[in-house]
């Protein structure tokens, strides 16, 4: 029997109902990887996990205008859509849905998801509106796709975090699953950003995960006291010639407050810029 290649694709909010929906009269469940494309394993993982749920996967590939701040690199962000779909049928995606910018913020458009809370420190405070646009464009993305199970990646941690309670918030029929933040060999985070950088960049960029393992090696030690385990990963990320802290951040992985003393699992969080390219990486802490 002859099958139709996969991934199918699509380019309308109205293909992409068809083509779900065909799919939830099979009594398939429907899961969904968001992306902005330039695909890496971080993102294929996210597939695999749906696959392993579902069977049905959908991924959207968009670059989504509205999180980008004006200063921001929307104009230069990979794009790379001929190698994103080899790599989706490399792992078998049912189906890539690649709206346009019409298709997505039709004329007119001027309802906007701002979560508060959450969405505020570290990533929020840095990129004034990026959860906004984050939060707007997953929502109605949602209410495109109408999937079962959605999956992100732990390396933006924040926005799962702003994602999931926008889920609970709005009553959004959805699970979200939080997957594990693929590295490089060397322990770098993957992102579509790494792109950016320059082969002595690249080598530089090994200081966030560097300073992610010294905290965590100094709770190991016993090392309780916040300040002093920010010290200790500023320094480290100093031994970079021309790195910028946006910020290193010790905090409540539900609340993102900040903590003081570690008496209980803390996120490490931190903003990098390297060559200009500004790089986020976190891990969990468990005294
Ligand atoms: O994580 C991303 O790539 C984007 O923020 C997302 C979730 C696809 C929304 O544009």
């Amino acid at each position: 029997m002859e099958t139709s290649p996969r991934p199918a694709i699509v380019t309308t909010i109205a293909d992409l109902r068809w083509a779900v929906g065909a799919a939830r009269k099979d009594q398939k469940r429907i899961g969904f990887v968001p992306t902005m494309g330039a695909l890496h394993e971080g993102h294929l993982s996210l597939v695999r996990a749906s696959q392993a749920e579902c069977q049905y996967t959908v991924v959207s590939i968009y670059v989504n205008p509205a999180q980008f701040g004006p200063k921001e690199d929307f104009a230069r962000y990979p794009r790379t859509l001929q190698a994103d779909l080899e790599k989706l049928a490399g792992v078998g995606a049912d189906l890539a849905f690649c709206p346009s910018d019409a298709e997505v913020y039709p004329v007119g458009f001027s309802t906007w998801v701002e979560v508060e809370g959450v969405a505020e420190p570290l990533e929020g405070q840095c990129r004034p509106g990026h959860f906004r646009g984050v939060a707007t464009v997953v929502l109605k993305l949602l209410n495109m796709v109408q999937p079962d199970v959605a999956y992100f990646g732990q390396k933006d941690y924040q926005q799962a975090l702003v994602i999931r309670r926008m889920v609970a918030d709005l009553n959004v029929p959805v699970e979200v699953r939080v997957c594990p933040t693929v590295r490089e060999p060397d322990g770098l985070a993957m992102s579509s950003r790494n792109s950016y950088l320059s082969p002595q960049g690249r080598q530089k960029a090994l200081v966030l995960w560097k300073s992610l393992q010294l905290a965590a090696e100094l709770v190991r030690q016993a090392e309780r006291d916040a300040a002093t385990i920010i010290a200790r990963m500023r320094q480290t990320i100093l031994t970079v010639e021309d790195a910028q802290i946006d910020y290193i951040a010790l905090v409540d992985p539900e609340t993102l407050a900040p903590v003081e003393k570690i008496t209980a699992p803390v996120l490490a969080a931190l903003a990098i810029r390297i060559e200009g390219t500004r790089l986020i990486d976190n891990c969990l802490l468990e005294p």
